[in-house]
């Protein structure tokens, strides 16, 4: 019996040992890790010494950048997770969109956007050479999802800074137990345990792995596979003596997508467990929900049928 997070080679993702590997672990985890990967070790280096060059600097230089309902992209440190404050800082990225919706960058750290933006570029690749594979594993052709990723796609990039806790505990985590509402996740984290996922009722730590990248499901592909592929819970423990750097790339279509199980996966007995779900709508949702506790978080479950 497996009891850690797979990790799987993708070298050569198309041969037919891998594709098995990737829906074993899609259907049993929702959690895996991938190395041969193709992304060279620098960019993730680079990467890592922005994100402590910029989070290191004082609070009142990090709050010049901040996020705000009208702009998504820039600094924040109030955010809540399933309406519990996270013991962390971030900083968002995604493309500009129109007036209001633009990247900023912090001043003086010439290094800052060129690592962001080849991490993301990288990234982006990956989720599609990801979401092709899964494609087949579920019966459509490889072309079939990245349709609705093709123009103005929401995919962002967080920067996640775990600052040491004093006080951790069940009640004071990192990140709030959570399933991720896109389609799949590409996260980089450094040396520093913290990343725990949910299977069988208990919670597996996400070993690092300096040559690897962590690949989770997200609710939308938990939908188009009818439940056969998990968005698994996760969430990220706050530690006494260590601070901890992670960079999540959320996959995400564009706006106007609908989402609901594919054909393929749907027959007399196995009805579509749910309802065409709008993106833009379980967004706003969501994203309402980060800023104030509203009740209860939107799930997918509560568009089940
Ligand atoms: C997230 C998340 C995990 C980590 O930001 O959604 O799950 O290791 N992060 O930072
Ligand atoms: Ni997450």
């Amino acid at each position: 019996m497996t009891i850690d997070v797979p990790v799987i080679d993708i070298a050569r993702i198309e041969r037919p040992e891998t594709l098995r590997a990737l829906d074993d672990a899609c259907r049993n985890w929702g959690f895996f890790q991938v190395t041969g990967h193709g992304i060279a070790q620098h960019v993730f280096t680079d990467l890592f010494d922005a994100m402590r060059e910029f989070f290191a600097q004082p609070a009142d230089v990090k709050r010049r950048i901040s996020r705000t309902v009208e702009n998504p992209w820039g600094y924040f440190d109030q955010e809540l997770t399933r309406n519990t404050l996270d013991w962390k800082q971030i900083y968002d990225f995604g493309p500009a969109d129109g007036a209001l919706i633009c990247p900023q960058w912090p001043a003086s750290m010439p290094g800052f956007q060129p690592a962001v933006a080849v991490f993301y570029a990288q990234c982006e690749q990956l989720s599609r050479r990801l979401l092709a594979t899964i494609s087949v594993n579920l019966g459509v052709a490889p072309d079939e999802l990245l349709q609705y990723f093709d123009a103005a796609h929401s995919s962002f990039l967080r920067l996640n800074y775990y600052p040491v806790c004093p006080f951790p505990s069940a009640q004071q985590l990192g990140v709030n137990e959570h399933t991720d509402a896109g389609a799949l996740t590409v996260l980089l984290q450094d040396d520093q345990p913290g990343l725990e996922v949910l299977q069988d009722g208990n919670w597996h730590i996400v070993e690092p792995r300096p040559d690897a990248l962590v690949i989770n499901i997200g609710d939308i592909v938990q939908v188009w596979s009818n439940d056969r592929y998990r968005a698994a819970l996760h969430r990220v423990i706050a530690s006494p003596d260590a601070e901890r750097f992670s960079a999540p790339f959320f996959f995400n279509p564009s706006y106007d997508t609908a989402y609901a199980p594919l054909p393929t996966t749907t027959d007399g007995l196995h009805p579509a467990r749910y309802r065409t779900i709008s993106w833009r709508e379980f967004r706003a949702l969501r994203a309402a929900g980060d800023y104030a506790d509203l009740g209860d978080e939107v799930q997918i479950a509560h568009y089940s049928r």
